[in-house]
């Protein structure tokens, strides 16, 4: 894939519309959606090229932000597509159950995920292309070139989809755009602003997020607190480049209506970068702080303590895991 020197998003989605309407002729295509930026624009772009013959997935895993799933396909609700979301929470967890390593909570989603694709992709008969969200920088990176049919995205980077699934070929249409390109283009499409100018959003979502076990009691204390967070911060005129709750494992002891209280320790985490290679925690005021702590402790009372993380990277990482 060459870029154009001086790329025109109006041109370059012309463009994409035509070569994807000659690739794809009356057949049918698959999309894995995420609900981030580059599915999102992919699934919208290509609605508008092949209406009608797209069908995009979205696995639920029921690991994503408060609402998130609902607003994923709220967002899709007026596009001419076949969306297919499948719920699947329920499996996720169980294969979770007891497992406190990070890096074997990410091995077992991303597993997970390919197997709950697959079986809802058998069950639609033949499609003859898989369209990917890869982007230039992908391509780049992968040292491989669009179209090719041998770069398989990491989906959220956290497995990839299985390189036998039988197509005859793959449609990537952002494969020429810088993700800055995405997100304008996702403007261009009508997409809302929560999806095109979202934050990064770890694919394994708040499993990373839950340190230790994940329950789907953790789960709903932290997207509580993590709305919250949100709410706050979402209101500053500078908004940090990402912000977000975490739940800790470590408890602590507080007093709630005159008793003596045993909760779990919440972490708010808020940091500026250019890249996120490297991030410097954001200098939140006190009084906004302060604003956070008390709503969490009001709003979530089975968090008992607010702690906010003033470690940068490195030698942090911007997720606890
Ligand atoms: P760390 O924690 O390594 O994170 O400092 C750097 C940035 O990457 C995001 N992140 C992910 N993004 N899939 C993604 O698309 C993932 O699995 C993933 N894990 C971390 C993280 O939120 C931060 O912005």
């Amino acid at each position: 894939m060459q870029r154009p020197e001086n790329l025109d998003l109006k041109d370059y989605l012309d463009q994409q519309i035509a070569q994807v309407q000659q690739q794809v002729g009356t057949q049918q295509v698959l999309l894995a959606l995420s609900g981030g930026v580059d599915s999102s624009v992919c699934a919208s772009l290509l609605s508008r090229a092949i209406p009608g013959q797209l069908t995009c997935i979205f696995v639920d895993h029921g690991l994503m932000r408060l609402d998130e799933g609902d607003q994923v396909m709220a967002a899709f609700a007026d596009k001419d597509l076949h969306f297919i979301r499948v719920n699947a929470q329920a499996r996720f967890l169980d294969k979770l159950r007891g497992i406190t390593s990070p890096e074997q909570k990410r091995k077992i989603i991303g597993e997970e995920f390919i197997r709950a694709f697959e079986e809802e992709a058998s069950r639609l008969g033949d499609i003859a292309f898989l369209a990917q969200g890869t982007i230039y920088p992908d391509i780049v990176e992968s040292g491989g070139s669009a179209g090719e049919g041998k770069v398989i995205k990491s989906h959220h980077n956290v497995g990839g989809l299985p390189e036998d699934l039988a197509f005859t070929g793959l449609v990537e249409p952002l494969a020429g755009l810088y993700k800055d390109e995405v997100r304008a283009l996702g403007t261009l499409l009508g997409l809302p602003d929560y999806l095109v100018n979202r934050q990064p959003f770890p694919g394994p979502g708040l499993a990373v997020r839950v340190i230790g076990e994940v329950t789907v009691e953790k789960l709903d204390i932290l997207r509580q607190a993590d709305a919250i967070v949100r709410d706050e911060l979402d209101k500053l005129d500078q908004r940090p480049d990402q912000y977000f709750a975490v739940l800790t494992n470590s408890q602590s002891v507080g007093v709630r209506d005159g008793l003596r209280a045993y909760g779990p320790v919440l972490a708010v985490r808020a940091v500026v970068t250019n890249d996120f290679m490297k991030a410097e925690y954001a200098h939140l005021s006190h009084d906004l702080l302060t604003r956070v702590a008390t709503r969490i402790t009001t709003e979530v009372p089975e968090v008992s303590r607010v702690v906010y993380d003033i470690t940068s990277k490195p030698p942090g990482t911007v997720e606890w895991e």
